[in-house]
């Protein structure tokens, strides 16, 4: 638990995240925990959860998202495939969106964004269509907002996502290799105009090289935006990130 007053945000490793509101909600995003390296065993049973967020269909991303659909009762958002999806398999208390749609989640208000990626739902030896990979931003009812850019290559449109949103906080892929790396996301902060970054999807995989140093040495020739870099399982609250 935490003392803060505000948003709560707990990297799982590679692009999970748990996310705390003031008024109780977990949400959870990306929910690959069970097979993931990086989640600590203590934090890979999820309860009490109420609502999960999927970014895109790649297994490292959709993971458990049936598993802990079914067993936390949460409602999930994704693409309207995703959902398609998750509906075929049992999972029926979904929202279906896509991007440029806003859903209100409670007190929150959930924006799915672009993202420059793919989306295949591997099945065996078979890829499902996925429908497009996407981000989210979350604008939270204490005005504080998040961008999870799930996979993605910077891309300049990340301004408008700045102006629109006015994100607090984005949590940026920089392992490069299946997205953007420390460069890249060092221009995607630029854009987004963030407080801080909290760099995501690095380290899990030999191919993910990208690191938090590089992102601060691209950073710190431009900007004075502060790179907050979790270890998997720690939490941070909204007070320290802006
Ligand atoms: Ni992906
Ligand atoms: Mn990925």
């Amino acid at each position: 638990m935490s003392a803060s007053n505000g948003i709560t945000i707990t990297w799982l490793g590679h692009a999970a995240t748990t996310i705390d509101t003031p008024d109780g909600t977990k949400i959870l995003i990306d929910p690959w925990v069970q097979g993931n390296p990086s989640t600590p065993d203590a934090l890979k049973s999820i309860e009490n959860l109420d609502l999960v967020l999927i970014t895109h269909g790649h297994s490292d991303h959709m993971g458990d998202a049936v598993e802990i659909a079914r067993s936390t009762r949460a409602h999930v958002i994704a693409n309207f495939e995703i959902t398609q999806y998750l509906g075929s398999k049992g999972i029926e208390n979904t929202t279906g969106m896509n991007i440029g749609g806003t859903v209100q989640w409670k007190g929150s208000r959930i924006s799915m964004v672009n993202a420059i990626h793919s989306s295949g739902i591997s099945e065996g030896d078979s890829i499902a269509y996925g429908g497009s990979a996407s981000g989210f931003v979350i604008e939270f009812e204490n005005d504080f907002v998040l961008y999870h850019a799930g996979d993605t290559d910077v891309f300049e449109d990340m301004k408008l996502i700045g102006d629109m949103y006015s994100p607090d906080v984005a949590m940026l892929p920089i392992g490069g290799h299946f997205t953007m790396g420390p460069t890249g996301a060092a221009r995607a902060a630029g854009m987004l105009d963030v407080a801080a970054v909290i760099p995501i999807h690095y380290g899990t995989f030999p191919a993910l090289t990208g690191t938090p140093a590089e992102l601060e040495n691209a950073l710190r020739k431009a900007s004075d935006v502060k790179v907050v870099a979790l270890q998997p399982g720690q939490s941070v609250d909204q007070e320290d990130l802006v």
